[in-house]
């Protein structure tokens, strides 16, 4: 555990969070009208999932919630950062809300303000209702409007009760891992229909925002998640450098160039021309997406290294091996190399690094003066086994959040507006496309009974939260 010779304390208005989304924690995915999203259909297509598991009970959270929030009271969290499932909402992507849907969002948001947690909604957490995707998806520009449809359903149910809102959650993920890569849901590989549907995410974000505004009170805060890149690049050599501009324009302009400034930058615009003309960008459409956002919410578990794609520079002194490109089937995507940096890594094979939690949070400080900053996630996976006493000891992930929280702590010093820190995640939970193998909960979770356990470092980050300080 890291040793520092002076308490790192907090302001006392700064939020103490925890985070989950809907699809990996609730189950229950037939329950009260629920249809399915495209995480279901795709969890349960043979092979695109580790063992071929499915969010289908998940931690069971739908009916455990209520422990789920007195455990978060207990440990003293004075935030709690979920996401709603549009399938349990509008079962067909449109048309009037499910009532029974909303209910258990109701519930859940009563019982979080009867302990004294601040609930924020995330609307969308990268589960499209199946029969929207089946009308073309993210690629489509209808979509966007449907979620802005959507997005007016939950603000009027529960707008009076929730001030924080977060539109969508790490659109890259939506679109680039959905429809490039394939290894998220929908699980399409077409380069083109990534860049239309990373437009579309943009529309919707804007489009959901206005929706919000105008049927919420106005002290509600809007904002959207960004898993922002922080990149780095092998050397200073100028083929480097290029090729760490071309990840930053993909990973990071494409969301926060029309969100914050209104614009696709031009450097992307050229670097994808061979894959769209970009036509899918109508008149109007930055208007709406580069209205005032009230924060922005940053996610970070690791920074991206990369280099020129050639042999001689791939081997620089911080690289240590080739990692897998995100952008593989694009054109011109292998003109980047992807690396591992020496050092630890974290269960997903992520490499731990503090100071990229900073570097970010600076970042936006200057991309966007004075808004309020929100790490929306950040956490590690670590292969957590519980003793022979049935306790859960994690040091490993004590000393991750002590220095990623102690980055942000010197962020604050050096002017950052940030306002609030979730770690991801409350309870260990289905993790996408690796299954149930990578537990990123404070909380363990035996998935034989569903029992919770909170894990060392759940202890200490309740303690953090009480007092406003880092235990050492
Ligand atoms: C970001 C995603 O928002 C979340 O759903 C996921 O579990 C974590 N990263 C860890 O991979």
């Amino acid at each position: 555990m890291p040793e520092s010779a002076t308490p790192v304390t907090f302001p006392p208005a700064f939020l103490w969070g925890a985070a989950t989304s809907a699809y990996q924690i609730e189950g229950a995915v037939r329950e009260d009208g629920r249809t399915p999203s495209i995480w279901d259909t795709f969890s349960h297509t043979p092979g695109r999932t580790a063992g071929g598991e499915t969010g289908d009970i998940a931690v069971d959270h739908y009916h455990h919630y209520r422990e789920d929030v007195a455990l978060m009271a207990e440990l003293g969290l004075s935030a709690y950062r979920f996401s709603i499932s549009w399938s349990r909402v509008q079962p067909t992507g449109r048309g009037p809300a499910v009532q029974r849907g909303l209910d258990f969002y109701r519930r859940l948001v009563d019982e979080l303000l009867a302990h004294g947690i601040r609930p924020a909604i995330t609307l969308y957490h990268w589960d499209l209702p199946q029969e929207l995707e089946d009308a073309g998806g993210w690629p489509e520009r209808d979509v966007a409007f449907r979620f802005a449809e959507y997005a007016r359903i939950v603000g009027e149910a529960l707008g009076d009760r929730v001030e924080q809102w977060i539109t969508l959650n790490e659109p890259w993920c939506s679109a680039f891992l959905g429809y490039g890569s394939g290894v998220h849901a929908p699980g399409r590989t077409d380069a083109a229909a990534s860049l239309r549907a990373a437009h579309h995410l943009n529309l919707a974000h804007g489009l959901g925002a206005s929706a919000l505004r105008s049927v919420m009170p106005a002290r509600n805060s809007v904002a959207v998640s960004l898993n922002s890149s922080v990149v780095r690049t092998v050397s200073q050599d100028p083929a480097d450098l290029a090729a760490g501009r071309k990840i930053d324009d993909l990973a990071n302009g494409v969301f926060h160039g029309p969100v914050l400034h209104g614009a696709y930058p031009e450097t992307l615009l050229a670097a994808t021309a061979s894959v769209t003309d970009w036509s899918q960008v109508r008149d109007g459409d930055l208007a709406i997406i580069n209205q005032p956002l009230d924060a922005l919410g940053l996610n970070y578990y690791t920074p991206a290294l990369v280099s020129a794609a050639d042999e001689a520079r791939a081997s620089g002194p911080r690289a240590d091996g080739h990692g897998a490109s995100p952008y593989s089937p694009w054109p011109g995507a292998d003109d980047v190399a992807f690396h591992h940096m020496p050092g630890e890594r974290t269960e997903m094979g992520w490499s731990i690094d503090p100071s990229g939690l900073h570097d970010l949070l600076m970042r936006y400080s200057r991309e966007a003066p004075g808004l309020p900053l929100y790490v929306t996630e950040n956490g590690a996976a670590y292969d957590d086994k519980p003793d022979p006493d049935g306790r859960v000891h994690d040091p490993e992930r004590i000393a991750y959040l002590h220095g990623h929280l102690s980055a942000v702590r010197r962020a604050l010093d050096d002017g950052a507006e940030v306002r609030g820190y979730y770690l991801w995640s409350l309870l260990d939970n289905f993790e996408w496309a690796y299954g149930y193998e990578k537990r990123f909960g404070a909380v363990y979770v035996d998935y034989a009974t569903l029992a919770r356990t909170p894990k060392s470092s759940a202890h200490w980050y309740g303690r953090a939260a009480r007092t406003g300080t880092l235990p050492p």
